[in-house]
C-alpha cells in the first residue's frame, strides 16, 4: 500500500495490491478524478487520462478554453454553477446570497494510519501500517472556507474510505447546505445499480436496475437510516456475479438522513454522491469553526459481489465494530417479546428463563414493558425505573434471579423516546422535537426526545447508567420505534434549525459512546422497530443489530440474504420464533427456523415451555450445534450460493468457510416442495480445491469423500434421493424444508 504524489504532474496515486485510485490537480486548481479500479502500475504521468474534449455550442468553458469545461471533467468534489451543471458535492450559502464556490488545491499531507473522526463513528486502524491517509487541502479564497478531503487506503482489500472536513478561515459565517462525504465521477455508465429496500418487516430486499441517463437515488429523510432504504448501494458491471466481475460497493457510516445517488450525464459518465441528505440540511459555520462529514467507504472488487461483501464483512467486523464483543462469539439468548409481549409477571419470566437455561440458552432478555406505567405501548417511555408491581425487587432483583440460574441477563431500552403519558414528559414537555405552533404527530403513541440537546442526552444517560450499575446486566437492546416528524429544536436559533436532524444523531452517538465506555463488557444490540436503523454507524457501538421484526424463517431468507451484502453475519440478529409465525402466520418446521437463524447471532423469541418435549430436545440439539459452530458461522468467510431474489427464488443457500478452508457450514433452504422434482446440484465456493472433505447432512454422514474442486465445479448433490430421504411424508417432502451440511477436510 502506498500513496505517491508527483510534484511535476500534480498527480496522486493511492494503491494497494487490489486497487488504484488516481487523481490530479486540474488546470483551474480543482481536484480531478482520473481512475478508480483494479491496481495498475505506477507512472509519474497519468495526465493523458484527463480527456479534454471540446463540446461546441452547449458547453460553458472555464476560461475561454474550449477544451476545459467542468461539465465534462471528472472531479473529486464537484461544484455547481461554474460550468458544471451536475448535482454537486458541496453547496455553501454565503451572506450575500450566493451559493457558488471555487475550491482550489493549496496543499496536502500524508500520514500512516487513520485519524479519528470527531464525534462520529468511523473505521479505524490498530497499527499505523494497516492504512495510509491522504488529506488534500482546498480553499475558496472569497469565503475563506477550507476543505480537507480525507482518503484512507487500507493495506488489505480494495478499500478506500473518504470524508471531508470544512473549516471556516474567513471572517463571515456561512451556511453549508450540502456537504457530501463522497463524490466519485466514473468514466462510463455500463453498470447495474443494486439497492437494498423495503419496509417494516421486509427490510433490505435487493433491487437491481440498469443505470440510465438521469438520476437514480435512494435516501432517507425520516431521521433514521430507515427500513425503506439502506445507506448502501452497489454498482456492478452487468456481467458481474457473485464470483467474478467488477463491482463497487458504497457504504455510508451514518444512521440519519442520507442520500446515495448516481447521475448519468449526456456523455455517459456517472457521478456517485453519498452523504448526509441535503434536503432540509444546513449547518451554520461560524468563523474558525469546523464541520466534519460522516465517513463513506468504497470497496472495489474485480472478483464479484461475494468478494466485495467479504471485504466489507472483514472491515466492519474488525475495524468498525469495537470493544470487548468485537471478536467474541455471540451469546445465545432468549428474548421474551414474542413469548409474552406486555403480558408478564416476574414469575412468568423466571419460568421462561428456567426452561431456556435447561435447553442451553446463555442469556435471558427482558424486552419492552418493565418500567414506569408501561403495560402497553401507550405509556411509560422515558421513565427508566422498574415497575415494582411487576418486579418487586426491581431489575436488580430479577437480574440476580436470572444470574442465579446460571445465565446472563439483558434488558430493553428505548432511550430516545417518551410517551405523553409518562413522568418524563409531564416534567419536561419541552424536551420533545416539535415545531412551535404546529401539531406534534405521534408515532406508536410516542414523541422523539430532542437528542440535539446535551442536557436531554445527559438525563437519559443518568437513568440508564443507574440501572446498569445497580443490576447485573450483560446485554442491552436499544430500540427506536418511530421516525422523526415536525423536526425542530426549541433551543436552537432559526438559522440553526437545519442542523437538528444531524445533531440528533450526534446525540445518539454520544449516548452510545458514554454507555459503551462506562460499561465496556455489556453487549449492545441496536434495533429500530426491527431493522429500521441497521447501518454501519451503529455497528461502531453495537456489534449486532436486530435485523427485522419479521421472524418468519421464509421471509428471513430475503432479509438476511440482502443484509449480508454489506453487513457481517456476526452482526445480524436472528431468532427462532413460534409457529405459526406472528407476522405472517406461516407454519414452518422447527429445524428450518433454526437453520436460518444459525446464519446470524442466534437466539429464541418464544416460551420454550410451550414446545413439546420432543421439540425441546430438538432445541437442545440446535443450541449444541450453534455453540460448536458459531465461531465459524459468525466469523468465517461467507458465500452466497443461491439467491432468494433470483428466478422463482425457491432455493437459497449460504455457506461460511473457516480461514484455513478446512471446515465449512452450508445452509440449504427450499420454500415450496414440488412433486417429481428434477435432480439438483449446488456448486460450492471458498473451499480448498486440493482437500478432501467429509460431509454430514443434518448430522448424518454422507458416504465417501469429496475433493474441494469437485464440490466447487461438479457441485454437491442436493436431490432428495441422494440424501437418502424418503420422498413422501417425511421431512424431505415438506414445504419450507432446509438442510445443514457440515464439511470437514480429512487428515
Ligand atoms: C420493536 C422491536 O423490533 C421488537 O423486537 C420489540 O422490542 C418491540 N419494539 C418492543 O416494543
Amino acid at each position: 500500500m502506498s500513496i505517491l504524489f508527483s510534484e511535476k504532474t500534480k498527480t496522486f496515486h493511492l494503491y494497494n495490491e487490489k486497487i488504484s485510485y488516481i487523481m490530479t490537480v486540474l488546470p483551474n486548481g480543482h481536484m480531478g478524478q482520473l481512475y478508480f479500479g483494479r491496481r495498475v502500475h505506477h507512472k509519474e504521468d497519468f495526465s493523458y487520462l484527463l480527456e479534454r474534449v471540446s463540446h461546441p455550442m452547449t458547453a460553458c468553458v472555464f476560461d475561454d478554453d474550449d477544451s476545459f469545461s467542468l461539465e465534462h471533467t471528472r472531479q473529486e468534489y464537484g461544484v455547481y454553477g461554474t460550468t458544471d451543471f451536475r448535482h454537486p458535492a458541496v453547496e455553501i450559502l454565503q451572506e450575500n446570497g450566493s451559493r457558488l464556490s471555487n475550491f482550489v488545491y493549496t496543499g496536502h499531507e500524508m500520514m500512516a494510519g487513520k485519524p479519528k473522526l470527531p464525534g462520529l463513528p468511523a473505521t479505524y486502524t490498530e497499527q499505523p501500517e494497516e492504512a495510509e491517509t491522504l488529506v488534500v487541502r482546498l480553499k475558496d479564497e472569497l469565503t475563506g472556507i477550507v476543505l480537507e478531503l480525507f482518503y484512507t487506503i487500507f493495506a488489505e482489500g480494495g478499500i478506500l474510505t473518504r470524508s471531508v472536513r470544512y473549516t471556516n478561515e474567513g471572517n463571515e459565517s456561512v451556511q453549508i447546505t450540502r456537504a457530501m462525504s463522497l463524490c466519485l465521477d466514473l468514466p462510463d455508465h455500463e453498470y447495474e445499480w443494486l439497492q437494498f429496500s423495503g419496509a417494516w418487516a421486509r427490510e433490505r430486499h435487493m433491487k437491481v436496475r440498469r443505470l440510465e441517463s438521469g438520476i437514480q437515488a435512494v435516501d432517507s429523510i425520516r431521521g433514521n437510516s430507515s427500513h425503506e432504504q439502506n445507506p448502501f448501494i452497489v454498482l456492478k458491471r452487468p456481467t458481474a456475479d457473485e464470483e467474478q466481475g467488477e463491482v463497487i460497493g458504497f457504504s455510508l457510516i451514518y444512521s440519519g438522513n442520507f442520500l446515495a445517488q448516481a447521475q448519468v450525464d449526456a456523455f455517459d459518465t456517472t457521478r456517485v454522491l453519498l452523504g448526509i441528505h441535503p434536503f432540509g440540511f444546513s449547518w451554520k459555520l461560524e468563523a474558525r469553526a469546523s464541520f466534519q462529514t460522516p465517513e463513506a467507504v468504497m470497496v472495489y472488487s474485480h472478483e464479484g459481489l461475494g468478494d466485495m461483501s467479504r471485504t466489507f464483512h472483514r472491515l466492519y467486523q474488525r475495524r468498525l465494530a469495537r470493544g470487548y464483543w468485537r471478536d467474541r462469539e455471540r451469546t445465545i439468548l432468549n428474548n421474551n417479546w414474542e413469548a409474552t409481549y406486555f403480558d408478564f409477571t416476574e414469575d412468568r419470566l423466571v419460568e421462561i428463563a428456567k426452561k431456556a437455561k435447561d435447553c442451553g440458552v446463555e442469556l435471558f432478555v427482558l424486552d419492552d414493558g418493565w418500567f414506569g406505567a408501561r403495560r402497553n405501548d401507550q405509556a411509560g417511555l422515558g421513565d427508566w425505573i422498574a415497575n415494582k408491581k411487576l418486579l418487586p425487587e426491581g431489575i436488580a432483583g430479577l437480574s440476580e434471579k436470572i444470574e442465579a440460574l446460571g445465565m446472563g441477563f439483558g434488558l430493553w431500552f428505548e432511550p430516545e423516546m417518551t410517551n405523553p403519558d409518562s413522568d418524563l414528559y409531564r416534567t419536561h414537555p419541552d424536551w420533545i422535537l416539535e415545531t412551535p405552533g404546529r401539531h406534534a404527530s405521534l408515532g406508536r403513541h410516542q414523541h422523539a426526545l430532542d437528542f440535539s440537546r446535551p442536557e436531554v442526552v445527559d438525563s437519559i444517560y443518568k437513568m440508564m447508567a443507574k440501572i446498569l450499575s445497580e443490576a447485573k446486566i450483560s446485554y442491552i437492546k436499544w430500540d427506536m420505534n418511530r421516525s422523526i416528524t415536525e423536526c425542530y429544536s426549541r433551543v436552537l436559533p432559526a438559522d440553526r434549525q437545519g442542523e437538528v436532524f444531524h445533531r440528533y444523531i450526534l446525540g445518539v452517538y454520544e449516548l452510545y459512546e458514554r454507555l459503551t465506555s462506562e460499561f465496556p463488557q455489556v453487549l449492545f444490540e441496536s434495533c429500530a422497530s426491527g431493522g429500521g436503523r441497521f447501518d454501519p454507524g451503529l455497528l461502531y457501538y453495537a456489534p449486532q443489530g436486530w435485523a427485522s421484526d419479521d421472524s418468519d424463517a421464509v421471509e428471513r431468507l430475503k432479509i438476511q440474504h440482502g443484509t449480508s451484502f454489506c453487513y457481517p453475519i456476526s452482526s445480524i440478529g436472528s431468532h427462532v420464533s413460534v409457529s405459526p409465525n406472528h407476522q405472517v402466520y406461516r407454519e414452518t418446521p422447527l429445524h428450518t427456523r433454526a437453520n436460518v437463524a444459525y446464519f446470524g447471532t442466534f437466539g429464541y423469541e418464544l416460551d420454550l415451555n410451550k414446545l413439546t418435549e420432543a421439540e425441546q430436545e430438538q432445541v437442545k440439539e440446535q443450541i449444541c450445534f450453534m455453540k460448536k459452530y458459531r465461531k465459524l458461522l459468525q466469523f468465517g468467510s461467507f458465500y452466497r450460493l443461491s439467491s432468494p431474489f433470483d428466478g422463482d427464488g425457491n432455493v437459497s443457500a449460504w455457506m461460511t468457510v473457516s480461514e484455513d478452508r478446512r471446515e465449512a457450514v452450508l445452509g440449504w433452504y427450499r420454500i415450496l416442495s414440488h412433486a417429481n422434482r428434477p435432480c439438483s446440484r449446488l456448486r460450492l465456493s471458498g473451499l480448498d480445491e486440493t482437500l478432501c472433505y467429509c460431509i454430514t447432512e443434518d448430522g448424518q454422514e454422507r458416504e465417501g469423500v469429496y475433493y474441494g474442486d469437485e464440490l466447487m465445479n461438479v457441485g454437491l448433490v442436493t436431490t432428495e434421493g441422494a440424501a437418502k430421504e424418503v420422498a413422501l411424508g417425511e421431512k424431505g417432502g415438506c414445504d419450507f424444508d432446509s438442510r445443514i451440511f457440515v464439511l470437514k477436510a480429512e487428515g
